[in-house]
């Protein structure tokens, strides 16, 4: 069995300057050896909509879903809206959430959130635990990465200045290897 980590990560953000994506371009600096990260881009998909999911899966949701299925682990980056997470990543989720095959199944997950506020997003963070249970995803509790006062975090080209956050997403991304892994071989 191979000792390699693949994760795909998602921004519920869309606007440019956002400092989860920023988060999430960093994490791709800060991977241990033997992990890769893929970044899925959330803007083109469509609003969710059941009639259209009877229909047939849009090829822009089918290819989403598939990059799910077809990672190790997820990585969750999500903003804060109104206490949970963004509706772009809740219309994400949810598209990938229905049958056939639903692709969260069982997959290990981590998530980091980006806030300007004191809290950094820990409501959003756990809502979005929350809806691990209805996917059957699992979360690593530990570490939690919560980027608080995200603008002091990051310089004007949005890169991710602050060492020690550079230090709990390292921390994190190690965790998820080794959960994944002792996921994959069966002894998680
Ligand atoms: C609709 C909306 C709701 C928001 N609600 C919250 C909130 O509940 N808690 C919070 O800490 N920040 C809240 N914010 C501020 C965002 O966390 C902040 O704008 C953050 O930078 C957004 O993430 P981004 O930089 O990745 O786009 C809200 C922003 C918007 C646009």
């Amino acid at each position: 069995m191979s000792d390699t980590v693949t994760v795909l990560g998602m921004s519920g953000s869309l606007r440019k300057t956002s400092f989860n994506t920023a988060a999430l371009r960093a994490t791709a600096e800060l991977l241990p050896e033997g992990m890769t990260l893929e970044i899925a881009d959330l803007r083109d998909l469509p609003h969710y909509d059941d009639d259209v999911r009877l229909a047939g899966y849009p090829p822009v949701v089918q290819q989403f879903r598939d990059r799910i299925k077809a990672a190790d682990a997820i990585l969750f980056v999500t903003p804060e809206y109104n206490y949970s997470v963004s509706g772009v990543l809740k219309n994400a989720i949810d598209w990938a959430s229905r049958p056939p095959d639903q692709p969260f199944n069982w997959k290990p997950c981590a998530m980091i959130s980006a806030s300007g506020s004191l809290l950094g997003g820990v409501r959003a963070q756990y809502h979005l635990r929350h809806m691990c249970v209805s996917l059957n995803c699992f979360p690593l509790n530990q570490p939690q990465v919560y980027i608080t006062e995200a603008p002091k975090k990051f310089d004007a080209e949005g890169r991710l200045t602050d060492e020690a956050t550079r230090g709990f997403i390292r921390q994190l991304m190690t965790e998820l290897k080794s959960f994944t892994l002792r996921w994959k071989r069966g002894t998680a």
